[in-house]
């Protein structure tokens, strides 16, 4: 039994796979995605948060947010009466997370699986 499965209920052989990935190099998917920049200087995660604005007031979860790099884009972009929540299995990954965010209260960190979210239905818009 790996430490994955020591910690959480095993799921399936593919998960698994990528937590022991994701928890050996935590951080991973960041360091390959946030080295490429368009043109005009904006990397893909920017890209992605301005696709999505306006967020300002906002509750939005950044579903298998990993090392938080979008996380921490999105802060800014739901002000202060909005909330950002990171979901994500890895532990290795929302410690990353969350050391990077840590003392913000609007952002809310959340250890579980995609399958099974804790968050009611509609309780993010
Ligand atoms: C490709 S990385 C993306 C990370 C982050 N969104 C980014 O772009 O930097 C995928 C993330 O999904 C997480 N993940 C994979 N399967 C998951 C599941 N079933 N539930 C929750 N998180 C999962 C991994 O731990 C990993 O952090």
């Amino acid at each position: 039994m790996n430490k994955h499965q020591n910690e959480t209920e095993s799921l399936n052989p593919a998960i698994d796979f990528l937590m022991a990935v994701h928890e050996a190099v935590p951080g991973i998917t960041e360091t390959v995605l946030d080295t490429g920049r368009t043109a005009d200087g904006r990397s893909s995660y920017e890209i992605l948060c301005d696709a999505a604005e306006p967020l300002h007031g906002k509750t939005v979860v950044d579903l298998a947010c990993g090392s938080g790099r979008l996380t921490e884009l999105l802060v800014p972009r739901v002000g202060t009466d909005g909330k950002v929540i990171g979901i994500d299995l890895s532990k290795s990954e929302l410690n990353l997370a969350q050391s990077r965010l840590q003392g913000i209260e609007r952002v809310q960190f959340l250890r579980e699986s995609a399958c099974r979210l804790s968050p009611p239905n509609a309780s993010a818009e």
